[in-house]
């Protein structure tokens, strides 16, 4: 298999694929335990060839874990790729259907709900290359009363505050997609990397009660960023939340006016 040199340090790209590869295990652990059938849906797969930066790539993670003899047969797996050429290399790496097409399309959001088995859970994973291509939708959100999610934010290897204020301002309306349908019992993080030029932030939503090992994943996640990372739960730190995103998604003039 040929390996790809991707945009973004070796860091950032590592730590991206860690956070998956640690949140798919576990859900798929439990819901195994829990006995509810789980599809993990990659929004933006890509190609699926391994990067340089991690020695894998998002849907490897997820076949690695489709592989797994115990947990496996409890799993189902589902990506979406736009470009016809990209999803057809894709289809190469992995055994689990894929989608050619825009994520947010109607259609493809019809057939991804369709693809949830009926009373199990869903974990969406939403990687865009640029706010533009931000994957989320409601009808996605609320397909599964269980679905959990990890988006990453603003991962634009130019750096986000290169962007004007008004594309910028729309990641705030992604991040309100995501905190409008949470579940009662859910929670979301907000997570940022520290002195990062590219400014690789995340969003992560699931139970509140499994704070603590998202927590853990953060820490195994980023320990190869060795300037830091900030992460606050939008229900047990509102201004903490706040507070990252506006400095994530303002300038410094903007945010001290
Ligand atoms: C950052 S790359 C994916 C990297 C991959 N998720 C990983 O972690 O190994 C983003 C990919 O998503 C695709 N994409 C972006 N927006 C999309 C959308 N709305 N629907 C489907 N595919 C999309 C792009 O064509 C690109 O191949």
């Amino acid at each position: 298999m040929s390996k790809r040199k991707e945009v973004g340090s070796s860091a950032r790209t590592l730590g991206k694929h860690i956070l998956l590869d640690k949140i798919v295990g576990r859900e798929s652990g439990v819901s195994y335990v829990k006995g509810w059938p789980m599809a993990v849906i990659d929004l933006t797969a890509g190609d699926g060839i391994p990067t340089m930066e991690s020695g894998t790539a998002s849907p490897l993670i997820i076949q690695k874990h489709l592989d797994h003899p115990k947990f496996g047969p409890h799993l189902s797996a589902l990506a979406v790729e736009r470009h016809p050429a990209v999803a057809d290399v894709l289809r190469e790496q992995v055994t689990f259907p894929v989608i050619t097409g825009d994520a947010r399309s109607p259609e493809v959001v019809q057939r991804i709900v369709g693809a949830i088995p009926p009373k199990g859970c869903a974990l969406i994973y939403n990687d865009p290359n640029a706010i533009s291509e931000f994957a989320l939708t409601p009808d996605l959100l609320t397909a599964a009363p269980h679905t959990t999610t990890l988006s990453t934010l603003g991962c634009n290897p130019s750096g986000l505050k290169r962007l004007e204020r008004d594309v910028r301002l729309g990641w705030y309306a992604h991040i309100e997609t995501v905190t409008r349908h949470l579940p009662r019992y859910h929670d979301v993080a907000l997570v940022r990397l520290e002195k990062d030029d590219a400014q690789w932030a995340y969003l992560v939503s699931g139970p509140q009660k499994w704070r603590d090992r998202y927590d853990c994943d953060f820490a195994s996640a980023f320990r190869h960023w060795p300037k830091g990372y900030e992460v606050a739960w939008l229900r047990l730190d509102r201004k903490g939340f706040d507070r990252i995103a506006d400095y994530l998604f303002l300038t410094a003039k903007e945010n001290t006016a």
